[in-house]
C-alpha cells in the first residue's frame, strides 16, 4: 500500500487550486509587463535542450506550489526506485529500466541481484556486429545478393519509435539501404512495403515483445509466405531473409527462426520505452552502430539530468508539472506538439503511444480512482504546415490547448533563407499565441467594426519552446528521453501505473472471439444488436449479396 495520500489530501493539490482561482483570470502581457526579466527568467536549459517556459500561465507561486505538489507526490522517491531497478510496475511485477538500455559500458543496475548492463552491451554489441555485415554487404541472402532492402514487421511500440527515429535521422542514414515499416493487419500495409521489391534483397525483422501480437504475427508469416514463393519453397531461405527482436526465443524458434538471428531484450523495458533496445535495431541498419550508439548517449544524458537534478532545474519535471496544471486545473484536454522540423514528422505519432498507453489510467497503484483528470491526448504535425490547418482552433477556438514547439537552431539542410523563414514562423506563433490581439489595436489599424470581434486573438495561449542546437541522434535521443520523464513525472503526481497497458486486451479478446465468427457460414450471433448487424452487413458486402 501507497503511503502517499490521494491527490485531494496533499496539501499543495488544495493550495494550488486557490491558486488557481487568483492566477486564470491573469493574462500573459500582464504577467509579462509586471517582470520584464519574465523570458530570460523562466527558461531552463539542460543536456543541450533551452526550455523557455515563460508563455504559461504561471508565477513563481504556480512554480513553487507544483514543485511541492511532486515533493508530496514522492517523485523523488518514485525516480529512485526506477532507477534502481524496483519493480515499480506493480500490476505486471515488473521492474522499469529503459534508462539501463542507454546506461554506459561499465555501468551496474541490479533487477533480482542481477546486473543487466552487461546484458545490454551484449545485445548492442552483436547488433552491431549484424548491421556493419549488413551494411557493408557481408552479409548475402539467399540466393548471393546483398541486402538493399530491410522491412521491420511490429506494431505499436515495436514500430513507432523505429518509425520515427529513421525518419528523424534520414540525414545520417544509409541512401543505398531502404527502410520499410509493416505494422497495420491490413494487408494493404504489407503488400505496398514489398510492392516492386526483390526479395533476394529483402531482409525481414520480425520486432515483437512478446511474439505473439496477432498484427505482427500476419505479417510474419504473410512475409514468409512471400519470400520463400520467390525461393521454390526453400525454408532454409529464412535464415537468411528473417532475423527477429524479441523476449520470446522459444516462440522465435518455433516460427523458424534461427536463434542466432535473434536480438534479445527483457521484460524490464516497456514496448513504448523499447526504441533503444534491440527493438531499434532497423534504426542501427539505417544510420549504423556508431550513431545509434550517439543516440543511446542522448537518452544517457537526459537519463542523468532528470535523476539528479533538482527540481526546479529539472527539464522533464518541469514541463511533466506544467502538463499536470493545465490537465487538472485549466481542464485543457489535448496538448499539441508541434516541431519545426520536416525530419521529426513522426515525432507526435511516436509521442501518442508514449504519452497516451502510459497516463491513460483511471485508478491509482492501489485501485483507487485517480481523483482527477489524468493523461492529455498528445497530438501535432509539423510546423509550418499545421499552420495551414489546425492553428486556427489553436488560436481562436474556445478550447485551451498548450503547446510545445520543438526548433533547432541550425538545419540539416541549409537552403537560401529557409530555415530562418522556419524559424520566424516558429517564434511568431508563440508570441501570437501569447499575446493575441486585442480590439483596441484592431480599431487602432482602421480595421472595420464589424470585423473586430473575428480578427481578435484573445492570447493567453500557454506553449513551451523547445530549443536545440542540431538534430543529431543524441539531440533526438535528449527529446524522447524528456518526454519520458514528463510522462514519468505526471505518472508520480496521479499516482498511477505508466508502465502497463491493460487497456489494450478488451479489444485484442473480443477481436479473437469475432474472428471465427466472420468465415462462410454465419453462425448464431449472440452479441449487442449493434455488432450483430454490423457483422451481418459486412457479410453481405463480402459476399455482394
Ligand atoms: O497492444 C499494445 C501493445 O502491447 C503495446 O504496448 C506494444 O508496444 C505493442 O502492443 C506491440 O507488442 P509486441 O512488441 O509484443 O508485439
Amino acid at each position: 500500500m501507497s503511503t502517499i495520500p490521494p491527490l485531494a489530501q496533499r496539501p499543495a493539490w488544495a493550495a494550488l487550486q486557490a491558486h488557481h482561482a487568483r492566477i486564470a483570470p491573469r493574462h500573459l502581457r500582464e504577467l509579462f509587463a509586471a517582470d520584464p526579466a519574465r523570458g530570460e527568467r523562466l527558461a531552463c536549459e539542460a543536456a543541450g535542450i533551452y526550455l523557455d517556459y515563460s508563455k504559461n500561465r504561471i508565477d513563481d507561486e504556480t512554480l513553487r506550489l507544483l514543485r511541492q505538489l511532486a515533493e508530496q507526490s514522492g517523485l523523488r522517491a518514485r525516480i529512485d526506485a526506477m532507477f534502481s531497478g524496483e519493480k515499480i510496475n506493480v500490476t505486471e511485477n515488473r521492474a522499469v529500466l529503459h534508462v539501463a538500455l542507454r546506461a554506459p559500458r561499465g555501468a551496474s543496475i541490479r533487477v533480482d541481484g542481477h546486473d543487466v548492463v552487461p546484458d545490454v552491451h551484449a545485445v548492442l554489441d552483436a547488433m552491431s556486429g549484424f548491421a556493419q555485415r549488413v551494411r557493408s554487404g557481408a552479409w548475402l541472402g539467399h540466393t548471393g545478393k546483398r541486402v538493399r532492402h530491410v522491412i521491420n514487421i511490429g506494431i505499436g511500440g515495436s514500430d513507432l519509435g523505429p518509425v520515427m527515429a529513421c525518419e528523424a535521422l534520414r540525414h545520417y542514414s544509409a541512401r543505398d539501404l531502404s527502410l520499410r515499416f509493416v505494422s497495420n493487419v491490413d494487408g494493404t500495409d504489407f503488400t505496398e512495403a514489398v510492392h516492386g521489391l526483390d526479395p533476394a534483397e529483402t531482409l525481414f525483422i520480425v520486432a515483437s515483445k512478446t511474439f505473439t501480437t496477432q498484427e505482427t504475427m500476419a505479417n510474419a508469416h504473410s512475409a514468409r509466405a512471400w519470400a520463400l514463393a520467390a525461393f521454390g519453397g526453400d525454408a532454409a531461405a529464412v535464415a537468411k531473409h528473417f532475423v527477429a527482436v524479441s523476449t520470446n526465443a522459444a516462440a522465435v524458434t518455433q516460427f523458424g527462426i534461427a536463434a542466432a538471428n535473434m536480438f534479445g531484450f527483457w521484460d524490464w523495458v516497456g514496448g513504448r520505452y523499447s526504441m533503444g533496445s534491440a527493438i531499434g535495431l532497423s534504426t542501427m541498419l539505417a544510420i549504423g552502430p556508431e550513431a545509434f550508439r550517439e543516440l543511446l548517449a542522448g537518452f544517457h544524458e537526459m537519463d542523468e539530468h532528470f535523476r539528479t537534478a533538482p527540481f526546479e532545474r529539472n527539464l522533464p519535471v518541469l514541463m511533466g508539472l506544467l502538463a499536470v496544471w493545465y490537465a487538472d486545473f485549466f481542464g485543457a484536454q489535448t496538448i499539441a506538439v508541434l516541431p519545426y522540423d520536416q525530419y521529426l514528422k513522426r515525432f507526435p505519432a511516436y509521442l501518442q503511444q508514449l504519452t497516451m498507453e502510459s497516463t491513460g489510467k483511471q485508478v491509482t497503484l492501489d485501485g483507487a480512482p485517480v481523483g482527477a483528470d489524468t493523461g492529455a491526448v498528445y497530438w501535432g504535425e509539423p510546423g509550418t504546415n499545421g499552420q495551414h490547418s489546425f492553428y486556427q482552433l489553436i488560436h481562436q477556438g474556445t478550447r485551451l490547448i498548450p503547446c510545445d514547439f520543438i526548433a533547432f537552431g541550425r538545419t540539416l539542410n541549409p537552403l537560401g533563407r529557409h530555415h530562418e523563414l522556419l524559424l520566424a514562423n516558429v517564434f511568431a506563433q508563440g508570441e501570437a499565441l501569447a499575446f493575441g490581439k486585442t480590439p483596441q489595436e484592431l480599431r487602432a489599424e482602421g480595421v472595420a467594426e464589424s470585423l473586430v470581434p473575428h480578427r481578435t486573438f484573445p492570447g493567453n495561449r500557454p506553449s513551451n519552446t523547445l530549443l536545440l542546437e542540431r538534430l543529431t541522434p543524441a539531440a533526438l535521443g535528449k527529446l524522447v528521453a524528456l518526454y519520458e520523464h514528463s510522462v514519468f513525472t505526471q505518472g508520480a503526481v496521479w499516482g498511477i501505473n505508466c508502465f502497463d497497458q491493460w487497456g489494450v486486451e478488451l479489444g485484442k479478446v473480443l477481436a479473437k472471439r469475432i474472428e471465427p465468427e466472420l468465415g462462410a457460414a454465419e453462425p448464431v450471433l449472440a452479441h449487442d444488436s449493434s455488432t450483430n448487424a454490423l457483422i451481418r452487413r459486412w457479410r453481405r458486402l463480402r459476399d455482394g449479396a
